[in-house]
């Protein structure tokens, strides 16, 4: 790789990162959060590297990969190819070939994002643990963008496979939901994704969770990014609730998301454990501005052990957003499945939610 003198490569201004590691190391994986191509050498002879491979394309399916392999022989080739890799080159390196084939790859990545829409937002949900209030923060934040836009709308996706109750919150009762789109593989379209979606009365769009419970594991990966890809064609905002339990297919959603809201009660539990996702996030590569805690159910009286501030301290990242607790109201509107406004126009609550809006870029 190295003879390939990389620096030199002018593969229309592309700046190129080279990383040596052993056969058997793990790929620093914030190198790959912002990667367009991965170039990687692969050594059959060694079981860790070819499992590395296949650790990179469960992480991250779009990202084009090029396994660079010392002989090559036209059994391994196909089982690259079969695993997914977009390219093979022998090894060394030939610089030409390289730049050859970086210029294709990007020419054909910048015809796909020429093609594509304008992505809408995707903004991802996750709590410290179950019961924080995540299901009740992702309906009501998507109901207030929902009330505001006025173009392409906003669709919630519940993606807690096991435990959804996103539309149960909103009143509705589905036979469709995210199962159909999974089960549809390739045939996913915008047209099918539109009539697994049911519409609240208020505008919203929802993707319910499924009936049945279904393994959260066994969801492929590539499928459920396809559906989500497609859902930010046909929407400006895509608002997901995740399960609490961490998959591959969760991890890539979350890197890929514009903005994250991991909502904590001020419970020693609930920040140990938004701690741990924070710090997992941070060992992906995601962390910045987007990332948002958000304390739920904060009462009125500042006289609690712990307040926001230790809180922020003891997470070691600024809690800036929080929503008041009243737990009989959110109680009556899960119960009658009604948004809280339904039941108190100017609840504190929703005006708390409202307040997260200018984080995506919306007033509040
Ligand atoms: N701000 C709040 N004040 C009082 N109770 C709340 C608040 N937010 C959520 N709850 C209650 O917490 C429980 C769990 O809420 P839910 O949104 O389903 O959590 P999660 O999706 O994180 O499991 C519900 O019974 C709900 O009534
Ligand atoms: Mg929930």
């Amino acid at each position: 790789m190295v003879a390939a003198q990389l620096d030199a490569v002018d593969a229309g201004a592309m700046p190129i990162l080279l990383n040596t590691l052993p056969v058997d190391a793990e790929i620093p994986v914030s190198a790959l959060a912002n990667a367009s191509i991965l170039v990687l050498e692969v050594s059959p002879g060694y079981p860790a590297s070819l499992e590395r491979l296949s650790a990179v394309r469960d992480l991250y399916p779009r990202l084009p990969v090029i396994a660079a392999v010392r002989d090559a022989n036209l059994p391994l080739v196909r089982t690259l190819l079969k695993q997914g890799v977009r390219d093979v080159v022998g090894l060394p390196l030939p610089h030409a070939e390289l730049v050859e084939m970086l210029k294709e790859i990007s020419a054909e990545l910048q015809a796909e994002l020429s093609s594509e829409v304008q992505q809408g937002q995707l903004v991802t949900i996750m709590k410290s643990i179950g019961g924080v209030g995540a299901t009740t923060v992702a309906t009501h934040l998507a109901s207030e963008l929902a009330a505001r836009n006025t173009g392409r709308g906003v669709c919630v996706f519940d993606l807690d496979l096991q435990f959804g109750d996103a539309a149960s919150y909103l009143g509705l009762s589905n036979q469709l939901s995210i199962a159909d789109l999974l089960e549809a593989g390739s045939r996913i379209d915008g047209e099918l994704l539109r009539s697994v979606v049911t519409t609240t009365p208020q505008g919203l769009n929802v993707i319910a969770a499924p009936a049945d419970m279904m393994p959260i594991e066994a969801v492929n990966a590539d499928q459920i990014l396809r559906i989500i890809d497609l859902a930010r064609q046909e929407f400006d905002f895509v608002v997901i609730d995740l399960p609490t339990n961490w998959t591959n297919w969760a991890l890539s959603l979350v890197a890929r998301s514009t903005a994250i809201f991991l909502i904590v009660e001020l419970s020693v539990a609930s920040l140990r454990q938004a701690k741990r996702q924070l710090q997992l996030l941070d060992n992906q590569g995601i962390r910045g501005d987007h990332v948002n805690i958000v304390a739920n159910r904060v009462e009125k009286r500042l006289f609690r052990t712990i307040d926001l501030e230790s809180a922020a301290q003891a997470l070691g990242h600024p809690v800036e957003l929080s929503i008041h607790n009243d737990y009989p109201l959110v109680r009556a509107a899960h119960d009658q499945g009604v948004l809280i406004q339904q039941i108190r126009a100017k609840s504190k609550i929703v005006g708390d939610i409202a307040n997260f809006l200018p984080r995506l870029g919306v007033e509040a």
